[in-house]
């Protein structure tokens, strides 16, 4: 059998531990060797649930006291680059969450970093290893459709409680959503027609419902909302439907008193610089077109696509577990039956790192490049630029 890889996890929070902490913990060719976070409470709260790995808060430190085979970056967005960096340029293999980085620049200095160290750059595109989008991806290479000229899907999230509460919700942090979420989509649509160069972007989005003057109920005289679920009067009367209350210790007040960051903030009256909803479009060099709708209000999470070639079109929902093709003239419908897999983001978490450890170990190639992650957050930052000057923005201007 081959040693356990050594395994550190910068960024603690949801994503660090409830995703890959828990992936690497059941698996017996990896081991959890030390933990980072900026907190110093938290980083200590979640290690303890993790067989107590090391424990820093300061990147550096720990790259050079421990002997690491990777690290998973899994800060907010805004300290990808950063962090990313610092992991390579201390020659070690790092997995880097979506998006790669806020910026177009932030994207190219990671690229740097990753050329001149010559270790394994991943961006963690869970998206490409859900079992539906994989069996869309054989559909269509296998020329099922045809060849591509339309796409489409539509995210509906029930978001709004992480999304609106926390960092996510400021462009400082997260790059806005185009960025932070749409980065997903955009990877999906570049993945699954080969990679062609985009050329323009449009996009319209705006902040419809999480504002002072959306709440969903009356307010009552004299008594103020918020400024966070877990001390807010409607939530505690159950009044708001998306009051949320975290009751682990690296969420609560002591965490919280050393970097004050409030997890369960009201998403009503929070500074938010991001939009709820919105429509991106996206024309590439080689023809194809097309559009992303994000939603951020809604009563479910599911993702629904069309692709539409020359000789029919695919449809799916991923919560359905099924693809659906029409063919054109024949009126033929063939549906294909996914069989469910175990794993978060519909048995995707796994897959993806799994993809990572067989690059690390030489056994395949890194498939998911951070070239192809700048090309994601390219056209989420050109959807964000849309959105704020109101114009069509040519790829050219970024790439
Ligand atoms: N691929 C996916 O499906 C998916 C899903 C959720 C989140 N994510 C990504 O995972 C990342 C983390 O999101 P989350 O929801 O877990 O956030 P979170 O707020 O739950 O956790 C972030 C953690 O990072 C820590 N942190 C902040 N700045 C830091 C720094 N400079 N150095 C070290 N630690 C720092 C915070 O203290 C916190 O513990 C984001 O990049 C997000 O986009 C990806």
């Amino acid at each position: 059998m081959n040693k356990k890889l050594k395994f550190a996890i910068v960024g603690t929070g949801l994503r660090g531990c409830g995703c890959f902490g828990n992936l690497l913990k059941n698996r017996n060719d990896c081991v959890i060797q030390a933990m980072c976070d900026k907190n110093p409470k938290r980083v200590r709260f979640t290690a303890a649930k993790y067989g107590n790995p090391a424990v820093y808060t300061n990147l550096s430190e720990m790259l050079e006291k421990e002997k690491l085979d990777a690290v998973i970056v899994t800060t907010p967005d805004a300290f990808h680059e950063e962090c990313a960096v610092t992991v390579l340029n201390h020659g070690v293999n790092v997995l880097i969450d979506k998006p790669l980085a806020t910026t177009v620049q932030g994207c190219r200095n990671i690229i740097a970093a990753s050329e001149k160290s010559g270790k394994v750059a991943m961006i963690g595109f869970n998206l490409r290893h859900s079992p539906v989008l994989l069996k869309l991806k054989e559909i269509i290479d296998e020329g099922v459709i045809g060849r591509i000229i339309l796409a489409e899907n539509r995210e509906f999230y029930d978001g709004g409680r992480t999304y609106m509460a926390r960092w996510n919700g400021m462009k400082s942090s997260s790059g806005g959503l185009w960025i932070h979420k749409g980065s997903h989509d955009f990877d999906i649509f570049n993945w699954l027609l080969g990679f062609p160069k985009p050329r323009k972007v449009t996009a319209f989005a705006g902040m419809s419902v999480f504002r002072p003057d959306g709440f969903p109920f009356p307010l009552e005289k004299g008594v103020k909302p918020g400024p966070a679920c877990s001390v807010c009067h409607y939530a505690r009367n159950g009044v708001c439907k998306d009051a949320f209350r975290y009751s682990d210790p690296e969420w609560g007040p002591e965490a919280q008193s050393c970097d004050g960051y409030v997890k369960d903030s009201c998403m009503y009256l929070s500074d938010l610089s991001v939009h709820d909803n919105g429509m991106a479009m996206v024309e590439y060099e080689n023809g194809v077109r097309v559009s992303h709708l994000e939603c951020f209000v809604t009563s479910r999470s599911d993702r629904l696509y069309t692709i539409v070639g020359t000789l029919g079109e695919a449809v799916l929902s991923l919560s359905e577990w099924k693809i659906t093709v029409f063919k054109r003239w024949t009126g033929e419908k063939i549906t294909y039956e996914i069989p469910q897999t175990q794993g978060t983001h519909g048995g995707a978490d796994p897959g993806l790192l799994e993809s990572f450890i067989e690059a690390v170990r030489g056994d395949s190639v890194n498939t998911s490049t951070v070239e192809q992650g700048l090309l994601s957050t390219a056209i989420g930052q050109a959807a964000e630029l849309s959105r704020a000057e109101e114009r069509v923005v040519f790829m050219n201007e970024l790439l």
